[in-house]
């Protein structure tokens, strides 16, 4: 049996003729930049995440960026995420001027420890005086622990901008009550990368926010800091969505739901399954999580061997992500060394993301469960 990480085609010949009709109407009107595909996207995916704006940009990456920028960050302001996600995180931060402070992850939610993210808050406010913002990430399309982060945030008067770019859906549930990702912070950014839950037929992305005035300066800063035609307020970027890709978006988002479902009877199955393997360690929602299981990350020992013999089995995986951030050569100058995020690195060794996208069979994931089980156990 061959099982991909990831296979985007069924998604696409079930939408082939509708994304055709898009492309041939946006090229009929010679409709590429903004207009009614953009608006209308803009509206549905605000709609979804339970926020009364969303500005659509080019990228997950520029998302992050303009939300920060459009939250008044200045250079050398300080803002603290963590070192196990994806380098686009910490590039907005650098690209919009700002100064990366890492906070270890939580061993059992891979997302920010809460704990430490307020003693280090404590300790930057004392010190340095120049910490502006908090970067959660819902990493893997599980969510952060949104109360406490917000809490200190409030106490510091500190902005929170939500890395959502992998937790569409997503969402959090404590005393009662129930938020969408992306739609707790002052903003949160969300990629339609092609792989992603929600994924263009390209690049995309989105900034979520129930703050008109961050929505009216994200707006700018996606189309060169432009308040109206040729007036520049300030210098911004070009970032803005094309139409057609807004046009599948749209199309797209109307099976979401549909998806997210697929993906977490998939993610119960591989759970039910994996609980009797000794030696794995599987993901575990936390209580006040509703995933969207954008990636489905068990720990091994003897990782990489692992990961080998399941594709000699015809099973590809994923490492999500094997070298963390604040180890990179990119990151060098930040001052960092091994050991200063023992979870992070101890799971930077272990982590395996398997297949996982909604139409996974039954079949293809007790496959790869049995396959674990005999490398592992013999
Ligand atoms: C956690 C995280 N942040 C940011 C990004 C950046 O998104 P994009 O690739 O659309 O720029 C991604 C996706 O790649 C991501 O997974």
């Amino acid at each position: 049996m061959q099982i991909p990480f990831l296979n985007l085609k069924p998604q696409h010949q079930m939408l082939k003729d509708q994304i055709m009709d898009i492309v041939s109407e946006a090229i009929d009107n010679t409709a590429f930049v903004g207009g009614k595909n953009v608006n209308g996207f803009e509206e549905d995916f605000a709609r979804f995440c339970g926020t009364s704006h969303a500005i659509a940009v080019n990228s997950g990456t520029d998302a992050l960026r303009f939300a920060l920028l459009a939250a008044g960050l200045q250079p050398g302001d300080e803002v603290i995420t963590t070192p196990n996600t994806f380098i686009a995180t910490t590039e907005a931060i650098s690209q919009a001027g700002g100064k990366i402070v890492f906070v270890d992850i939580d061993e059992r939610t891979d997302n920010i420890d809460v704990e430490k993210l307020a003693t280090e808050v404590e300790k930057r406010v004392k010190s340095s005086n120049r910490l502006k913002g908090i970067l959660p990430v819902h990493l893997y399309g599980q969510m952060a622990d949104m109360d406490p982060i917000l809490e200190i945030a409030q106490k510091y008067g500190l902005f929170v901008i939500e890395d959502a770019c992998q937790a569409h859906g997503a969402l959090y549930q404590k005393n009662g009550e129930s938020h969408k990702a992306g739609s707790m912070g002052l903003a949160g950014a969300f990629s339609f990368y092609p792989g992603k839950n929600l994924g263009s037929c390209g690049e995309g992305g989105a900034i979520v926010t129930n703050n008109a005035d961050l929505a009216q300066k994200a707006k700018m800063y996606r189309d060169h800091g432009q308040s109206q035609k040729y007036y520049h307020d300030f210098e911004g970027f070009n970032g803005r969505m094309h139409a057609i890709q807004a046009g599948i978006l749209k199309l797209k988002l109307k099976y979401l739901p549909e998806w997210i479902e697929n993906r977490r009877q998939n993610a119960a199955l591989y759970g039910q399954l994996l609980k009797d393997i000794e030696g794995v360690i599987f993901p575990q929602e936390p209580e006040w999580s509703k995933g969207v299981y954008h990636l489905y990350v068990i720990k091994v020992k003897n990782r990489d061997d692992v990961q080998k013999k399941l594709a000699e089995k015809g099973i590809s995986t994923g490492l999500h992500y094997p070298i963390p951030l604040h180890l990179q050569n990119a990151y060098k100058h930040l001052g960092y060394k091994k050991g200063d995020f023992p979870v992070t690195e101890k799971h930077a060794e272990q982590l395996l993301s398997l297949p996982m996208f909604p139409e996974l069979t039954k079949e293809e994931i007790e496959y790869v469960v049995s396959t674990l089980k005999k490398i592992i156990h013999g």
